[in-house]
């Protein structure tokens, strides 16, 4: 008999984030050769709210721009998933923050089970609560997960059923190419014979791509230049920000934007145990935005195992929603 209790979200955490484990991998970044630090800085609370400003910005195209292929093309996108997934499938959310990608989806789609995946599951928690008022009927599940090391669902969450897993945001961009191939490939296998849903932002000419990630009010700037601020926090370090300068370079050699942070003077970082000194204009290496072109990221598919692929550009082919699967 059909329960009549309103249905809540269950909530999984599988990764557990250390402030020790933090520290030691930003302090090995800072300590090399070329100093880097890993993007996972950006998003503190902060950094989160800036990164939500930049989606608003005019230069910073990406975000828009799937979302208008989406309004286009909803209603065919939807229809070609559920063909491969069969109807009511479990829809999988990599990297769902607040949720209102995916939501979107809902109409077209009309999930039977909504899994939001992100590294902590606190961020999910008010997100699917009020997904859920809207949407009574659908099983809502979290997991706290860092799919960026392994993509493992937990085995009774999608109980072998067929998937559509959704990617947007062209965050595998954010991936060099070896790693987005690793991560394709466990993406197909938590699909379990359903379908991979996926935004990729295409390669164009270079300065739009510069102006997308250095817009010319300056909040690009402050979301990488936060990252500072927050290895200040972690680690006790003494970061001045302003010596430090928001760099972001195309490298058409590898078909990425580039982003650094880079000393204006020499100067020396001092943090309890250890110091690095960087000469003027040294860089710390912050995060690459890999730009695929259409035929380039469906033949990285291809190499993940997916053998049926459909795709949706914008009329400028700025950016492109893939459907894969097989
Ligand atoms: N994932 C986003 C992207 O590659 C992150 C991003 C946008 C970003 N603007 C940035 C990262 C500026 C560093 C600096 O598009």
């Amino acid at each position: 008999m059909p329960s009549l209790l309103p249905k809540t979200p269950q909530f999984f955490q599988l990764h557990h984030i250390e402030d020790q484990a933090l520290a030691t991998e930003a302090a090995a970044g800072l300590l090399a050769a070329s100093a880097w630090a890993s993007p996972k800085f950006f998003y503190d609370a902060l950094g989160s709210r800036l990164f939500d400003a930049i989606t608003e910005l005019a230069e910073y195209y990406p975000t828009r721009t799937e979302a208008g292929i989406f309004t286009a093309h909803g209603a065919e996108i939807g229809a070609a998933a559920l063909k491969l997934t069969g109807t009511a499938p479990a829809l999988v959310d990599l990297g769902a923050g607040n949720c209102a990608k995916a939501a979107r989806l809902f109409g077209w789609l009309q999930p039977r089970r909504y899994v939001a995946v992100d590294i902590s599951v606190d961020f999910l928690r008010h997100s699917l609560h009020g997904l859920q008022r809207e949407h009574p009927q659908v099983d809502m599940v979290g997991v706290g997960l860092d799919f960026s090391t392994q993509l493992r669902l937990p085995p009774d969450v999608l109980a072998g059923q067929p998937a559509l897993v959704f990617y947007p945001g062209s965050s595998i961009g954010n991936f060099a190419p070896d790693d987005a191939l690793r991560l394709l490939r466990q993406a197909r296998e938590a699909a379990a014979g359903g379908a991979l849903l996926i935004g990729v932002d295409l390669l164009k000419p270079p300065a739009l791509l510069q102006a997308a990630y250095d817009d010319d009010l300056g909040v690009t700037a402050a979301f990488n230049l936060n990252l500072l601020k927050h290895l200040n926090r972690l680690l006790g370090a003494n970061f001045d920000l302003r010596q430090w300068q928001h760099v972001a370079v195309f490298n058409a050699a590898q078909s990425r934007v580039e982003m650094h942070l880079q000393a204006r003077l020499a100067t020396t970082v001092r943090w309890p145990g250890a110091e690095r000194s960087f000469a003027a204009g040294e860089r710390v290496h912050t995060e690459n935005s890999y730009k695929w072109t259409t035929e380039g990221f469906a033949a990285l598919l291809r190499d993940a195992g997916f053998g049926s692929l459909q795709h949706w550009t914008d009329p400028q082919r700025w950016f492109g929603v893939f459907l894969a699967a097989g």
